[in-house]
């Protein structure tokens, strides 16, 4: 028999576990657990993917809620350390990015038990991003390190990590894309927000590099207004985004923006699937837009996912007004000059859980 625990805690995580927690349920002499921290506790953060992605309840919820990161990495560490007593698996198996990730990794090396961290080897090279400080503490420490790009073994390897502990496997996230894409589509989420059958574009942004400054985040806000002059803009917000327009009394930026609260994921997908192109800062829409054959512009200096570049639709741009408004102009020239094609990265081919699944047995 082999005990898998899994942790989820914030919202990227939850497309990222369905696919594992479903091939493992597939193998023989396999126990799962899940536990959600509770990093993210809004219905529209949490509650919603659960439903969405079919995932059981969490055999348990931590309950840690939001605080600094060092508070709420702490509370994370503290709460999980008697659920991994109590569960004994014999991988955990962590996801992604998140504080909730590299928590409990370091509550799980300590006490013995062996890491599996999927989504490994991912590096914008910029320390700046909280994200970036807890991929590479995981992977510094995870026994396992499961990765979705070639780029992702490189980048393992450079830093010394022997070649025993990577494993590329591909992507997980693109496992649920495709088997909820119809499903997503089903859902005709452009008809209830009124733009089906016309150019749109969707986006979301929630970096704190792009929403924690005022200055920033008017400079894309405008950018978003000046577009709304042109065509339909969906912005679902982060509450992180709602928070700080409030605070920095920028609300009335986006008078000609459809706002909405956060999505659900066959919701977002449905909406990206028909859109004109996505403007974004979260590292997931970079990876779906590129599945779609959907233009995506990332308003960052970097990004930790380069094949969406090499070999997707995706293209950084600084987030700045004129700069956001002069490539949403290439972008939309582009479109009348042939467009956009799906792009297909190596492992990015629906099967990422299956072969994460198979390497977690114990014999
Ligand atoms: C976290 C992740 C980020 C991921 C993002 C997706 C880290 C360091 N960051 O960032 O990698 O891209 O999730 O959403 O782990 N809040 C609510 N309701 C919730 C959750 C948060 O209102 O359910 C508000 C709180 O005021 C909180 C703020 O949003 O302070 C930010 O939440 P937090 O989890 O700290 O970080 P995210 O920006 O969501």
């Amino acid at each position: 028999m082999t005990t898998l625990l899994h942790v989820v805690g914030a919202r990227p995580n939850f497309m990222k576990v369905a696919p594992v927690l479903r091939a493992a349920a597939a193998l023989p002499n396999m126990r799962q657990y899940l536990v959600h921290t509770g990093q993210h506790y809004d219905a529209a953060m949490s509650d919603r993917f659960f439903e969405d992605l079919g995932l059981p309840a969490p055999d348990v919820n931590l309950g840690v809620g939001s605080a600094t990161h060092s508070v709420q990495t702490a509370k994370i560490m503290i709460e999980f350390e008697p659920v991994l007593d109590r569960m004994k698996p014999d991988w955990i198996v962590v996801y992604g990015d998140v504080n909730s990730t590299m928590a409990c990794t370091l509550v799980g090396v300590k006490k013995g038990v062996r890491v599996a961290h999927v989504e490994a080897g991912l590096r914008s090279r910029d320390r700046s991003m909280p994200e970036e400080i807890n991929r590479i503490v995981t992977d510094a420490l995870a026994d396992l390190l499961l990765t979705p790009s070639r780029d992702g073994d490189e980048n393992l390897r450079q830093e010394g990590i022997p070649e025993s502990r990577i494993r590329f496997v591909g992507n997980v996230m693109v496992d649920t894309l495709l088997s909820l894409r119809a499903r997503a589509r089903e859902l005709a989420a452009p008809s209830a927000h009124g733009v089906a059958g016309r150019s749109y574009a969707f986006c979301t942004f929630h970096r704190p590099s792009n929403v924690d400054q005022r200055e920033t985040l008017a400079e894309i806000l405008g950018a978003l207004d000046d577009l709304a002059g042109r065509m339909p803009v969906v912005f679902p917000i982060h509450p992180r985004t709602r928070q700080r327009m409030t605070e920095f009394g920028l609300d009335g930026l986006t008078r000609r923006v459809t706002l909405l609260e956060p999505l659900g994921y066959l919701e977002t997908v449905s909406l990206v699937d028909q859109s004109t192109l996505v403007l974004t800062d979260s590292g997931g829409l970079q990876e779906e837009t590129t599945m779609l054959g959907v233009p995506c512009l990332t308003a960052r200096p970097n990004t930790e996912r380069p094949v969406t570049i090499t070999e997707g639709t995706n293209r950084l741009v600084p987030s700045t007004r004129s700069g956001i408004n002069a490539a949403v102009a290439e972008v939309l020239a582009a479109r009348n000059n042939g467009g956009y094609h799906p792009g297909r990265p190596e492992g990015w081919d629906g099967r990422a859980g299956e072969r994460i699944a198979s390497l977690l047995t114990v014999s």
